[in-house]
């Protein structure tokens, strides 16, 4: 066995044993560790939530007076109290306003670990990722609160700088991030932007 798929053997047994839908979430906990975004009673929105994951590791967190919106085309079916799932595109207009009614005020934090369903095709799959990647920032300069915080993933590739030249035009801080929970060979990696600019022109 090579070491990518060891490592990936590793984190599905540990998810399982742990009640985690999904190896995802231990990308979100280490990277929550070295930034700590995840706060007690904080509003999470979480873009692209299936099978919830990240969700649950965010409701730990936020703890009762917190919440956690998840939002993602197939349904999410957590028991924690303090999660609400919206099954709809991101790209519906109608998802601003359910999200705002869902959160009841901005978030602190916007996650999205978007990805499309890969059809093997790199470009095909990374241009159809950064797309949804440029809809999450989008989403964030809508719901997010001016000091917020920016998690999400971002496959490489062709695009991915423009992805970058607007991380950097949106945020004032914009860092990269590894998760060992991440293949090595798999070309994606998360960045954690914070505090949202005031572009001239857009309100
Ligand atoms: C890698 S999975 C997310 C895993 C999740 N973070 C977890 O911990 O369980 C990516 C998700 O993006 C969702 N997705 C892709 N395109 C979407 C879209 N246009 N609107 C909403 N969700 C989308 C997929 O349905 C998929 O569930």
């Amino acid at each position: 066995m090579r070491l990518n798929e060891a490592r990936r053997d590793l984190y599905r047994r540990l998810a399982k044993e742990q009640g985690y839908k999904s190896r995802a979430a231990f990308k979100l906990i280490e990277a929550n560790e070295r930034y700590r975004f995840l706060r007690e009673g904080g509003r999470v929105l979480d873009l692209g939530s299936a099978p919830g994951g990240w969700m649950q590791v965010s409701s730990e967190l936020v703890g009762p007076t917190g919440i956690v919106v998840g939002v993602d085309i197939s349904p999410v079916r957590l028991k924690e109290k303090n999660v609400v799932s919206i099954k709809m595109d991101i790209n519906d207009p109608a998802v601003v306003t359910k999200v705002q009614e869902a959160l009841g005020g901005k978030a602190d934090v916007v996650l999205s670990d978007l990805s499309p369903t890969v059809t093997g095709v790199w470009e095909l799959d990374q241009t159809r990722q950064v797309d949804l990647t440029l809809r999450s920032v989008e989403l964030s300069r809508l719901l997010l609160k001016e000091k917020g915080g920016f998690f999400c993933k971002l496959f490489e590739g062709e695009r991915a700088q423009e992805v970058r030249d607007e991380f950097r035009r949106r945020f004032k801080s914009v860092r990269v991030v590894k998760p060992s929970a991440s293949r090595t060979a798999s070309s994606e990696l998360y960045y954690f932007c914070e505090v949202m600019k005031e572009v001239a022109g857009i309100p």
